[in-house]
């Protein structure tokens, strides 16, 4: 059984990337096959319809939903952005969405392994409206199974140790709750 763990945040020092990388690293010591990927290497223009028309979805949009049809369950780390979430990830969904032929397609890609998601924010609301946003397009707009369980973590700025881990060790016990929730719903996938 193997996770994918990613962030909608591209900058180096993402607070995100600190979360997603956090999951990763719990999975793999829970014994879980487990990577990140970082969404800096996965550069799409902004959605076209004409450059679809023309062209099709970029080269990186067809790497970006091949990488996660490798997976059996996914993890999304989401900043807030205005109170929802980041051109980068919407951008991200909306190209893998539109992704069919060389045997893959986008849309069941969704459909096909479960999603957890989470949010660091520097606020006092930790992304929580960013999370009710990518939730919605994830179960609404693409028919994934996002699985009830998620962290909202605020006041991120401050909440890591310098090993990676949460410095509030309620916080660490409740992420890593996530992300066995994610394992085991990952499993009841696989076995279905
Ligand atoms: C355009 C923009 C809008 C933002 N809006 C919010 C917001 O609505 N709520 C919030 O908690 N933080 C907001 N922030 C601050 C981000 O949470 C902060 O920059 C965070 O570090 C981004 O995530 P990252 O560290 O993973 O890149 C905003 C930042 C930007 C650049």
């Amino acid at each position: 059984m193997r996770l994918l763990f990613f962030a909608g945040s591209a900058r180096d020092d993402a607070l995100n990337k600190k979360l997603a990388r956090l999951g990763r690293h719990i999975a793999e010591a829970n014994g879980i096959e487990a990577v990140f990927a970082d969404l800096a290497d996965y550069h799409m223009p902004i959605y076209h319809g004409d450059l679809e028309a023309a062209k099709g979805p970029p080269e990186r949009a067809l790497a970006f939903a091949a990488l996660l049809a490798e997976y059996d369950g996914v993890f999304i780390a989401t900043p807030e952005y205005n109170a929802s979430i980041p051109a980068l990830l919407k951008n991200t969904l909306d190209w893998v969405s539109r992704v069919r032929g060389h045997g893959l397609r986008g849309s069941e890609v969704f459909k096909t392994r479960p999603f957890a998601i989470s949010g660091a924010s520097p606020g006092y609301y930790g992304a929580m409206r960013s999370l009710l946003a990518l939730r919605q397009i994830l179960a609404v707009g693409l028919g994934a199974t996002v699985i009830p369980q998620q962290m909202a973590l605020p006041r991120a700025t401050n909440a890591f140790e310098e090993d990676g881990s949460l410095k509030d060790e309620a916080q660490q016990k409740l992420f890593a709750s996530v992300i066995e929730a994610l394992a085991v719903a990952a499993k009841r996938f696989n076995a279905s």
